[in-house]
């Protein structure tokens, strides 16, 4: 994630650019940069840091006919002065942001070195500049609609040219990208937050759109140029609820970015075969691991609880799996055959750290798991997986849980690809993680999960249960459930109810069961009956269609059938939004946790 916005049709200041710029600060914020017209001439200013280091080296009252802005989140080079965007081409009149991640830039790139083309940063961005370059020739939406043509993978992009002071073009495919006109200027933004000073009547581009804007009046077409219709939209928020999308609090807006979160992850990662795609682990010997040792803390943890499941079922390797508070301080047996993979969302995480300077010390190879470029952990180890989810502002895990899954299931696809034991099966795999963003997109939208939240909001104790791979979103919606709310939650593996836990239950405390169609299915609704015979309430998370289920539980939610072992990634948001809604109506914030840090950076 990274947040674009762009300004055109009207004299303004430079600052109005960095002032919109500020809003779009939650979606990245390692580096900052501009490119504006003024007359026929196009400058750059770009600066390490937040929006406000930006602020600090532009020219306070440069009055400015157009430019775009970028607040990046590093996925292709560090965060560094000449990867910030704007990016411009070999002429220097053509200015590009992006946000999102173009796959096929490797080879555009050798393309665009051999027909002569400088480049001047590592980011996958650069290609898009260089390609309006070679396309322009007199009509800058023309030469966008070209290059629109051979870009793989997820943008939102904004380009200006030095000799159209009055012009900018727009495209988005799976980034977010909105625009509003009033009788001066039109805006052009990652999201509303930048346009409602401007203009509360905005259109929120669809994926395939291209917008030609030409003072304050704007077209909207295909990427083959034909004129499409698009709604406009009334924004009703006040400036605070548009900060957060017009959601309550982050974490609720950060749930609902999921869909938006996993394409940013799945970019790449997927040939056209669904075969799975890890570059990053070229270097690795991978047909000869046997061992591989997982380190986490908190929820990062049951992410790789889930890749534990995943891969010990279908790879020939043992996967053993510790906090990172502890694995610290055990002894650690490492040899050739031995793999770690430390997930850490912050990438600053101080045991999971020490846990990797433990394996480096003891001469194991790492893979990380990170959401954020340049972090401690990501450069001491071997090789990272970035995440790209964005930034996330909620305390507790909600998107990233969900993109770590996402990247550990590929990885495991990965290893079974390269051991040879891939399969119709593991093929099939492939194309429902591929095609999770829109199930989950319908699953964020049940409304049943807040309502059936009310049912629960009193209790003092809660019980999570649920079995094989589902044993760790039993502890994930545990976990989640107390960091929030207050609210007493443990999770179990419901096998292990009857030797200590059961002893708990009583009409005061409730169970959640992991429910869905599985090959424990049997095993859990056993389970179940074991809580209702306690006088347990009981809610439960099942298959779409199994209404059996109904006649043993109090509440039901429901999922839509997938491979069984997918269903920690499609359950997720549901856990999620059960505790969100549970904290809220506690009237708790659910953003800011008592005593607890996004980032543990302490023992
Ligand atoms: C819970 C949560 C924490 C983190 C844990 C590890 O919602 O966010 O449990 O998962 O502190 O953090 P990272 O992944 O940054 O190492």
């Amino acid at each position: 994630m990274c947040g674009i916005v762009g300004i055109i049709g009207h004299e303004f200041k430079v600052t109005d650019l960095i002032d919109g710029l500020k809003k779009l600060e939650y979606r990245g914020y390692d580096s900052a940069g501009l490119a504006a017209v003024n007359g026929q001439e196009l400058f750059l200013s770009k600066s390490v840091g937040r929006v406000d280091t930006l602020r600090s080296v532009v020219e306070e009252n440069k009055v400015i006919k157009g430019g775009i802005a970028h607040t990046r989140w590093a996925t292709h080079g560090a965060p560094s002065d000449r990867n910030a965007h704007p990016h411009t081409d070999c002429t220097g009149k053509i200015a590009v942001v992006h946000n999102g991640i173009i796959e096929n830039y490797q080879e555009l790139k050798t393309e665009l070195i051999q027909k002569g083309h400088k480049f001047k940063s590592e980011t996958d961005t650069e290609v898009i500049t260089h390609l309006i370059e070679e396309n322009y020739k007199g009509d800058l939406y023309k030469a966008v609609l070209d290059t629109l043509k051979v870009l793989k993978g997820a943008f939102a992009i904004a380009v200006i040219h030095s000799d159209h002071p009055n012009v900018m073009v727009g495209a988005r495919k799976g980034s977010p990208l909105v625009v509003g006109c009033n009788n001066e200027l039109c805006v052009l933004a990652s999201d509303v937050t930048p346009i409602i000073k401007y203009t509360r009547d905005v259109v929120f581009l669809e994926d395939g759109d291209v917008v030609f804007i030409e003072g304050n009046k704007m077209r909207i077409t295909d990427f083959s140029g034909n004129t499409v219709i698009r709604k406009h939209t009334n924004i009703t928020w006040d400036e605070s609820a548009a900060e957060k999308g017009g959601f309550k609090h982050f974490m609720l807006k950060e749930i609902n970015e999921i869909p938006e979160s996993i394409e940013s992850a799945l970019v790449g990662r997927f040939d056209d075969d669904y075969n799975p795609v890890m570059h990053e682990l070229d270097e690795f010997n991978i047909e000869k691991i046997k061992r591989i040792l997982l380190v986490a803390c908190g929820t990062s943890y049951h992410a790789g609880l889930v890749f534990k499941y995943f891969a010990e079922k279908y790879l020939n390797v043992d996967v053993l799996i510790d906090v990172a508070s502890e694995f610290r301080y055990r002894p650690i047996r490492i040899d050739d055959e031995t793999l770690t993979i430390a997930i850490s969302q912050s990438g600053e995480t101080a045991d999971t750290l020490e846990s990797i300077r433990a394996v480096k010390r003891a001469g194991g190879k790492v893979v990380a798991i990170s959401n954020v470029v340049g972090s401690t952990i990501t450069r001491e180890s071997d090789v990272t997986l970035y995440m790209n989810a964005g930034p996330e502002i909620g305390v507790a895990a909600s998107k990233t849980y969900v993109n770590q899954l996402i990247l550990l299931y590929t990885l495991a696809l990965y290893m079974i690809k390269k051991r040879n034991l891939w399969t119709e099966e593991h093929k099939n795999i492939a194309k429902q993680i591929v095609s999770s963003a829109n199930l989950i997109k319908k699953i964020i939208s049940n409304k049943e999960i807040e309502k059936v939240s009310d049912h629960y909001k009193n209790y003092q104790h809660f019980m999570y249960i649920g079995r094989g791979v589902n044993t760790a979103t039993a502890l994930e919606g545990a976990l989640k459930l107390k960091e929030i709310s207050y609210i007493n939650a443990v999770g179990y593996p419901a096998g292990e109810l009857k030797h200590g836990p059961i002893a708990l239950l009583d009409p005061t405390f409730p169970v959640f069961a992991i429910a869905p169609k599985d090959s424990l299915y049997e095993k859990m609704r056993s389970n179940i009956e074991e809580t209702r015979a306690r006088n347990a309430r009981i809610l439960t998370i099942a298959t779409e269609g199994d209404t059996e289920i109904q006649k043993i539980s109090h509440d039901v939610l429901y999922v839509p059938e997938v491979h069984e072992d997918l269903y920690p990634l499609i359950i997720a948001p549901v856990i999620q939004l059960f505790a969100y809604y549970i904290a809220d109506k506690r009237g708790y914030d659910p953003d800011k946790p008592r005593n607890l840090a996004k980032s543990v950076t302490v023992e």
